[in-house]
């Protein structure tokens, strides 16, 4: 075998960002800087095997099915080779949450998948995203660990409950009710709980082509708030969509305008599924209700399962 190493592949993000000025840790321009160029302004990552590819280079609230569907191409592809003992995947914060469900959802890996991120730009007068690269290197090459994870500002959430809780905060992810996975210090691991559960067994047929020039299935979002009409889900429908995922009020609810929308959706065949807008707790014995449920998912988290289950297999 030859000898063991580390992928980093890079997306973008602030963490490659740059600022025309140290002081301004918001007017910049994410997704600059190539991954190579950040992994060699980092001195101490001279003593770790890593080989490095650029997958993308977007500010990640432009994520779109094509780069999710090459990065997952590109994961599936360094995780089956043996020397690889894990990948870390440099990306934005904005939707860091949905591409880390995502690879858990497609890849199940026997090997740590470590998505990073940064809130400052690379350019800052104290940038966060080389400590970040230091510790999700530090994690992929932990032993025994596996599964899609996010490394933040030291923390270690796994991919179905790390969700962006802040928007300025360096510490700005959280898991949960069900907390952190660990904590990454001084690049040991202080591991709290076991990592994110390996998945179904078959390949997603995502993977292999031709399936992956496939257009995806088109899945919606909406909002039950005070007020909601049936407006948006009719265009929707009107629109093609072939599912639509509800962020309900508290346990799920549904203002009663919108349910009568998405139930006719419903009974012309599109796939409704209900979570809650709540950022914490989980939509509870809402089983053989009308409207399924997405299993503790946030709504950006089950639009991809709805979509995953729609393009092929249950997520
Ligand atoms: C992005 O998500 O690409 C920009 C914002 C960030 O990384 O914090």
């Amino acid at each position: 075998m030859n000898r063991p190493k580390i992928v980093v592949l890079g997306t973008g993000g602030t963490l490659a960002g740059t600022s025309p000025a140290m002081h301004d840790n918001i007017g910049y321009t994410a997704a600059q800087l190539g991954i190579a160029q950040l992994l060699g302004a980092i001195p101490s990552l001279e003593r770790v095997s890593l080989e490095s590819e650029q997958v993308a280079q977007i500010d990640s609230k432009d994520m779109d099915e094509a780069v999710w569907t090459a990065l997952a191409q590109r994961c599936a592809h360094w995780l089956a080779q043996e020397e690889v003992e894990g990948i870390v995947i440099t990306h934005g914060t904005d939707t860091l949450e949905e591409t880390a469900y995502l690879l858990h959802a497609l890849l199940m890996p026997a090997k740590p998948v470590v998505l990073t991120c940064a809130m400052r730009p690379a350019t800052a007068l104290s940038p966060d995203g080389p400590q970040n690269i230091v510790d999700a290197i530090a994690v992929a090459g932990w032993p025994g660990a596996r599964g899609v994870v996010a490394v933040c500002a030291g923390v270690v959430h796994g991919a179905p409950d790390v969700r962006k809780e802040h928007t300025y905060r360096l510490d700005a992810f959280g898991s949960g009710d069900a907390g952190p996975i660990g904590y990454v210090e001084e690049s040991k691991l202080r591991l709290l709980r076991s990592w994110p559960e390996a998945l179904a067994a078959a390949p997603h047929p995502l993977l292999s082509a031709p399936a992956s020039g496939a257009p995806w299935p088109q899945v919606d979002i909406v909002t039950s708030h005070a007020g909601a009409s049936a407006r948006t889900v009719q265009s929707l429908v009107a629109g093609g969509t072939r599912g639509l995922v509800v962020a309900g009020t508290g346990n799920g609810t549904i203002h009663h305008a919108l349910e009568a929308a998405l139930l006719e959706a419903q009974a012309q065949g599109v796939r409704v599924m209900r979570t809650t807008r709540c950022p914490l707790g989980e939509v509870i014995g809402a089983e053989g209700g009308a409207f399924e449920t997405a299993h503790g998912l946030s709504p950006v988290k089950a639009r991809i399962a709805l979509q995953l289950e729609l393009m092929g297999r249950a997520a």
